[in-house]
């Protein structure tokens, strides 16, 4: 699908699709630059405003042919809702709903016309993300695809001004969300950690990218004793991966943003329940947003290093797996009893953590599909947000308010490693049910000195058992967006 910013206005544009974005109040008889395009298409739009009783209301839509003389053959209206609240953001979701209506109606080309907020290049940048992210089909694991493929060949954006700059920008993180969605939905038996790390080479390799993969010995000598325990029971090799961006002129910053990467969570011996290990190919979904981030980062070339690490490994059961009890050193020394092997995640990023502070970059980002207790805690559209500096936690926040993603400021209780306390050991890796997702945040603590460190735990939104706005059912992308607006900001 081709995207283009045009001058064209819409009563210049002939083509099959012409979509038309209203505030919530749109009353019949029109007027200004509505009512002369009205008039253009003999009162279509008057009459599709009234017959549909189509009123602009947010996520409405309303769509009707043209006669056959017109220049254009569809029209169709969508809502932007109170015109008070019209927001950037209000643009990915508008375009969604128009890329869905025009696969359904079968449209080769289609014209956007969106009223103005922020600069065009904005306007463009998410418009593409919208239309990209709304068409994403997965159709890899089907013999045959059943879905009707999406025929929409080119999109024009009127009234913008030349922004292709924009576009780019928005087909870039388009492309970053489209391969974490890829990679968490993807089976585990497709995506392993011997793949992830193909993946990230790949990237390596296409965006000139820096590539260390550490193996398993290379893990043993740095002492990673908390991420090898987690690996033990998997007959497939882990891989910790670490892939950089460097910036080619002057660097502003060095950050490093660091995914949970367990391509299978069986739960171990302490084995998860039926209804909870189903659905856990996901739980890589961290790292499908880190390999996600790098992959539009590497395109928009920001002046900020960025280092992206994943202790890639399954948890699985085996006569070698790590057993309920036993104690792990990690790489910082620090040694963890081991009470419940489902609380796998924390282990792997302990030495993770570790990792990224010894590369002294000033700030960590971890994103993790951690515990359930999140999930309980803020549903499955929004993720938590731990955060060791304020600054940090401004700045993520002000990234997902743009990126159209939820993140929520949860505390970092210290009381509450009360309840990690070992009798054995420094610490334990669960505590009570109670506080789930704050003691697990804690724990990771434990992992960082000084560094600025921010926590996401993203469990619930990762994953959407329906469509809505861009996101269709299935795997997500999250947080990728929210994480390259951080980098570039
Ligand atoms: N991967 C799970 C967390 C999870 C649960 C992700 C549901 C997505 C949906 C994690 O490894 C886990 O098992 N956490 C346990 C922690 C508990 C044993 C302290 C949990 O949340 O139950
Ligand atoms: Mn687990
Ligand atoms: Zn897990």
């Amino acid at each position: 699908m081709d995207i283009n910013t045009v001058t064209t206005t819409p009563l210049d544009w002939c083509g099959e699709g012409l979509a038309i974005a209203c505030f919530a109040g749109v009353t019949t008889p029109l007027t200004g630059d509505f009512a002369a395009l009205n008039d253009r298409l003999d009162g279509t739009i008057a009459e599709l405003i009234s017959e549909m009783e189509f009123t602009g209301k947010a996520g409405s839509s309303a769509v009707t042919r043209v006669g056959t003389h017109s220049p254009v053959r569809k029209i169709i209206l969508v809502g932007l809702g109170e015109e008070a609240d019209y927001r950037l953001n209000t643009l990915r979701t508008t375009a969604a709903l128009i890329a869905r209506i025009a696969k359904q109606q079968k449209l080769k080309t289609l014209a956007l016309q969106i009223p103005p907020i922020g600069t065009g290049a904005q306007m463009a940048q998410m418009l593409t993300e919208g239309l990209h992210l709304a068409l994403h089909a997965d159709h890899r694991f089907k013999s045959k695809p059943e879905d009707q493929p999406t025929l929409l060949a080119t999109v024009d954006l009127l009234g913008l001004g030349d922004v292709g700059t924009g576009v780019a920008t928005g087909e870039a993180i388009a492309q970053g969300v489209i391969l974490a969605r890829e990679l968490v939905a993807a089976p585990a038996n497709a995506v392993t950690a011997v793949t992830l790390a193909e993946t990230a080479q790949s990237l390596a390799q296409e965006y000139g990218l820096e590539l260390e993969i550490l193996e398993q010995a290379d893990c043993e000598a740095l002492g990673m004793g908390s991420f090898l325990g987690v690996a033990k029971a998997s007959d497939l090799p882990p891989k910790f991966i670490h892939l950089t961006y460097k910036p080619a002129g002057t660097t502003r910053r060095k950050v490093a943003i660091v995914g949970k990467g367990l391509t299978f969570d069986s739960g171990g011996l302490n084995l998860k329940v039926a209804g909870g290990i189903e659905t856990m190919k996901m739980d890589m979904g961290g790292a499908g947003a880190t390999l996600g981030a790098a992959k539009a980062i590497a395109q928009l070339k920001p002046d900020v290093e960025v280092h992206f690490i994943s202790a890639a490994t399954e948890n699985m059961v085996s006569g070698r797996a790590m057993r309920p009890g036993d104690i792990l050193t990690a790489s910082n020394g620090k040694t963890i009893e081991v009470n419940n092997t489902d609380a796998e995640g924390r282990l792997t990023l302990a030495d993770a953590l570790v990792f990224a502070e010894k590369l002294e970059v000033e700030a960590i980002v971890d994103l993790a599909t951690l515990t359930g207790a999140c999930v309980v805690a803020l549903g499955d559209q929004i993720g938590g947000l731990w955060s060791t500096d304020p600054d940090l936690a401004v700045q993520l926040k002000a990234a997902a308010e743009q990126a159209g993603e939820q993140f929520w400021e949860m505390p970092l209780e210290d009381q509450y490693f009360e309840g990690l306390k070992s009798p054995i050991a420094d610490m334990k890796n669960t505590g009570p049910r109670a506080g789930g997702s704050i003691t697990a945040a804690l724990f990771l603590k434990q992992f960082v000195e000084k560094t600025p460190w921010a926590h996401l735990d993203i469990a619930g939104p990762v994953w959407a058992d329906k469509e809505s706005g861009v996101n269709n059912a299935g795997a997500t992308g999250y947080p990728v967006r929210t994480l390259v607006n951080w980098v570039l900001s």
